[in-house]
């Protein structure tokens, strides 16, 4: 079966979003010195335009990896985590969670959970997109880009089968 990419969102709108979100974290975190973390792979690109937009210092980058995914379009409900952060490292810490989209929650709400049980001081989620209506739990998106409908979508670091990721742009698949 034939793939179209039907253009969502341009690589101008993601550029003014990302900039805005900057803005809005820059308000929040003078001089608290957070730390950054992004879920890979998906936030790998954004993470990148993101932090690069930033003006307020950040003390440190990590990077997380979950799955659930895996090949299909749909999520399997299974979340992974694959790499965790060293120990200590957010204890005590202003933490700021980046991830590409929100889509049932599932990935979103076990990264959460998982980086609470290691103390840090404050906690907060950053999401390029979220679709809401393929909610299964609840999350709460503290600084978010852009509400889309229920498409699939790939493209700036969202892959379907791992391809696209490098695509500059956002675009929905459809048959
Ligand atoms: C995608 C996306 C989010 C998650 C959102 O990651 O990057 O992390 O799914 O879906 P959810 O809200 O339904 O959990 P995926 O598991 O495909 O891994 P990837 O980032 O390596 O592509
Ligand atoms: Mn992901
Ligand atoms: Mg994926």
């Amino acid at each position: 079966m034939n793939k179209k990419l039907v253009p969502l969102i341009s690589q101008s709108e993601i550029a003014a979003t990302v900039q805005r979100l900057a803005r809005e974290l820059d308000r929040d975190y003078q001089n608290r010195f957070p730390i950054v973390i992004g879920v890979l792979k998906g936030s790998f690109i954004f993470l990148a335009d993101l932090i690069r937009q930033m003006q307020t210092p950040i003390c440190n980058v990590e990077l997380i990896r979950l799955s659930s995914y895996g090949c299909s379009t749909t999520s399997s409900g299974e979340v992974k985590m694959l790499m965790g952060l060293t120990e200590g490292v957010i204890n005590n810490k202003d933490v700021i969670l980046v991830e590409d989209i929100v889509d049932t929650g599932l990935s979103t709400s076990k990264a959460i959970e998982i980086l609470k049980a290691d103390n840090p001081s404050s906690l907060k989620l950053c999401a390029l997109l979220d679709k809401p209506s393929r909610r299964k739990v609840q999350v709460e998106i503290d600084y978010l880009g852009i509400e889309i409908p229920d498409r699939f979508i790939v493209g700036y670091g969202i892959d379907m089968d791992e391809k696209y990721r490098q695509l500059p742009a956002i675009y929905a698949i459809e048959e």
